[in-house]
């Protein structure tokens, strides 16, 4: 531990498009207001890189830049996405080549309600709701395998094929039920299937999910159809503590479970390679918000509470805490809010309520 407390943490940021160069230099304001309270010392080298960027040079990061990431600890990510670039492009050039080659095959993504924040469901009050999902994050859905075929006539396909091998589906599970059995969750897991129609990736996913749950006879599982889940998150999110889903249904799931609890401008992400081979990645779950981007508007609480998932990965928990406590502090008192949360602060003003709150603490929250 004194070693990795003693030498600088090298972090590649990468703002990306929209909103994304908003919400990140004000979340590396807060890091560096850490770093001085705490003695946490770190170095953040930018790389440009993505659809500015794509539009100048024909792709979204240099041909070996992967490989130059590989020099860093951690990743810090704003969002990738513009409305003159087709998504395919741009996410299948930066943001999900990253997640697949440095095997970050978890990303993690916990939604809680906060106090001070409504919920748009009446009944569901603050407090009451903390889950986290465990999404697979490098296969399923998302392998990219298939093609088009007679493009452009009238006979064209394209085929877009699902992965689930056994080993990317059993280290995500296995790594809910590790998750779940950490004193800082409530020992459950709810897995997310679709086997009554996807009769062989699901059916895997299930398979796999019966073998591991075995290992852990102590914790509470239940199995849903993705479709009914979206039910129950909406009729019962108090429910779940561990969710554990495919990349895409992970994906769906989670923007739901943001806007169950209050916004997705406080949905926070984790892209781990839990073996630490790779650096891990981290940003915010929403992207660049084209529809707001510029306007000095985005609530950058999500990529505030990211910056603490990545120097709690980093070894640096009470750095994280005082970003947490910070972030909820200034939700619970409502000194600073942004549009999504029904207020009517600008993003500056919410990142100096938390810089200020940092600095002189409030006892009473
Ligand atoms: P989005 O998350 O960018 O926006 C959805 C809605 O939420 C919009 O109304 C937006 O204004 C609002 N919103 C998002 N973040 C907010 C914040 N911090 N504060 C306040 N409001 C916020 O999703 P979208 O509109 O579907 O996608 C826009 C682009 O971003 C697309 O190109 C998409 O592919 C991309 N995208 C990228 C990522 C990523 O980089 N990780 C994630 C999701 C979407
Ligand atoms: C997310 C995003 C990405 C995903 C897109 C932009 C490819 O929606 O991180 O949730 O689907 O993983
Ligand atoms: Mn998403």
């Amino acid at each position: 531990m004194a070693e990795t407390g003693m030498r600088s943490k090298r972090i590649a940021v990468i703002a990306g498009d929209g909103i994304g160069q908003e919400v990140i230099p004000a979340a590396i304001e807060v890091l560096e207001a850490v770093s001085g309270l705490f003695g946490v010392a770190l170095e953040f080298t930018d790389f440009p890189w993505g659809s500015e960027f794509y539009l100048r040079n024909g792709s979204m990061m240099p041909p070996d830049g992967i490989e130059r990431l590989s020099a860093f600890d951690a990743i810090f990510l704003g969002a990738i996405g513009h409305p003159g670039i087709p998504d395919h492009v741009t996410l299948d050039g930066l943001l999900l080549p990253i997640r697949r080659q440095y095997q970050q095959y978890v990303n993690l993504r916990p939604a809680a309600l906060y106090a001070g924040v409504q919920s748009p469901l009446a009944a569901v009050q603050p407090g009451t709701v903390d889950m986290m999902i465990v999404r697979e994050n490098t296969e399923g859905e998302y392998a990219q395998i298939g093609g088009f075929l007679h493009q452009g006539t009238p006979n064209e396909l394209a085929v877009q094929s699902s992965v689930f091998t056994r080993m990317g589906t059993e280290r995500a599970i296995r790594y809910a039920f590790e998750l779940a059995s950490s004193p800082t969750r409530r020992g459950k897991v709810s897995s997310i299937t679709k086997s009554n129609a996807q009769g062989f990736g699901m059916v895997l996913w299930d398979r796999i999910f019966n073998e591991v749950r075995a290992d852990y006879p102590a914790i509470e599982t239940e199995s849903i159809l993705v479709d009914a889940a979206t039910i129950h998150l909406v009729r019962r999110p108090q429910s779940f503590d561990v969710i554990v889903a495919s990349n895409l249904f992970g994906d769906i799931l989670s923007d739901l479970a943001a806007a169950v609890t209050g916004s997705i401008g406080l949905a926070a992400s984790a892209n781990l390679d839990p073996t630490r081979r790779h650096p891990s990645m981290f940003e915010p779950v929403h992207g660049s918000a084209p529809d707001i981007a510029g306007k000095g508007v985005a609530n950058p609480l999500a990529a505030f509470l990211s910056a603490a998932m990545m120097i709690r990965h980093l070894g640096h928990d009470d750095a994280a805490n005082a970003i947490e406590a910070a972030v909820r502090s200034v939700l619970a008192t409502g000194r600073a809010r942004t549009a999504d949360l029904g207020g009517s602060s600008t993003m500056s003003q919410v990142t100096d309520a938390v810089l200020d709150t940092l600095a002189a603490p409030n006892p009473l929250t």
